[in-house]
C-alpha cells in the first residue's frame, strides 16, 4: 500500500512523537509511516523513543548556523512527503518552508488564536492561560506557514482548566486529553490526502 513518508521534528521529551508511534502501531495512523525523526538537541527523550521504535533519526542542532540546511537535506535524502512538528520549539524560516514545498503540520498546546505566536511554547503557554484566567484551553493542530502558529487549522480540542491548576498539571491534562489524540488524527488526515494525490498521479 502507498503511504506518505513522515518526518517528525522534536525538541524535547517526545511524548507527541510517542503518540504518533503508538497510533501507527495500532493501525490508526495507516496512510503515513514515520520514516525519520529529526531531533534539534542532543540527548533529548525523542531520540530514545525513535531508537526504541527502530526509526531512523538525525540530529540537527537548532542553535547552529547550518540547522535549516541540515534539516532540509535530511528531508530530501529520506524522500519525506510531510513533516509533523511534535513539540518543536523553534520556528522554521519562510525560505525553508518554500524549499521543502510539502505539507508541514504543528501541534500547539492552546486553542489558536489564544496564547500563540512567538514566545508561546511549552509551559509558557499554560502559564499564560492560567495568568489570563481562562476556564477552557486545549490544543490545535494546524498547517505551518511563514507566520508563527498562523497556518490553517486542521483540528482543535478543548480541555477544562481546573481550580488549583499549575502550568505542569494543565500541560499534562492538555497532552492526555487533546494533544496525544489530535496529533495522530491530523497526521492521518493529511497523510490520506497525500496518498490520494500519489494514487492519482500513478
Ligand atoms: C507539547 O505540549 C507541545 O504541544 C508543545 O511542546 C510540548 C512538547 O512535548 N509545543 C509547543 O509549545 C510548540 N509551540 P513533547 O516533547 O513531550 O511532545
Amino acid at each position: 500500500m502507498l503511504t506518505a513518508r513522515i518526518a517528525v521534528v522534536a525538541s524535547g521529551g517526545g511524548t507527541n512523537l510517542q503518540a504518533l508511534i503508538d497510533a501507527q502501531g495500532r493501525g490508526e495512523l495507516k496512510s503515513g509511516s514515520i520514516a525519520l525523526v529529526i531531533a534539534d538537541k542532543a540527548g533529548i527523550g525523542a531520540i530514545e523513543r525513535a531508537q526504541a521504535a527502530g526509526i531512523n533519526w538525525v540530529l540537527a542542532v537548532r542553535r547552529e548556523p547550518d540547522f535549516e540546511e541540515k534539516v532540509l537535506s535530511a528531508l530530501l535524502e529520506h524522500t519525506i512527503d510531510m513533516v509533523v512538528l511534535a513539540g518543536f520549539l523553534g520556528i522554521f524560516s519562510a525560505d525553508l518552508l518554500r524549499r521543502f514545498g510539502k505539507p508541514m503540520i504543528n501541534i500547539h498546546p492552546a486553542l489558536i488564536p489564544s496564547f500563540c505566536g512567538r514566545g508561546f511554547y511549552g509551559l509558557r503557554v499554560h502559564q499564560a492561560a492560567l495568568d489570563y484566567g481562562v476556564k477552557v484551553t486545549g490544543a490545535t493542530v494546524h498547517y505551518v506557514n511563514e507566520v508563527a502558529d498562523g497556518g490553517e487549522i486542521i483540528l482543535q480540542k478543548a480541555v477544562d482548566v481546573l481550580p488549583g491548576d499549575t502550568p505542569e498539571l494543565l500541560q499534562r491534562r492538555v497532552m492526555e486529553q487533546a494533544e496525544w489524540v489530535l496529533l495522530p488524527q491530523a497526521a492521518e488526515l493529511v497523510a490520506a490526502g497525500i496518498v490520494k494525490e500519489k494514487e492519482n498521479t500513478l
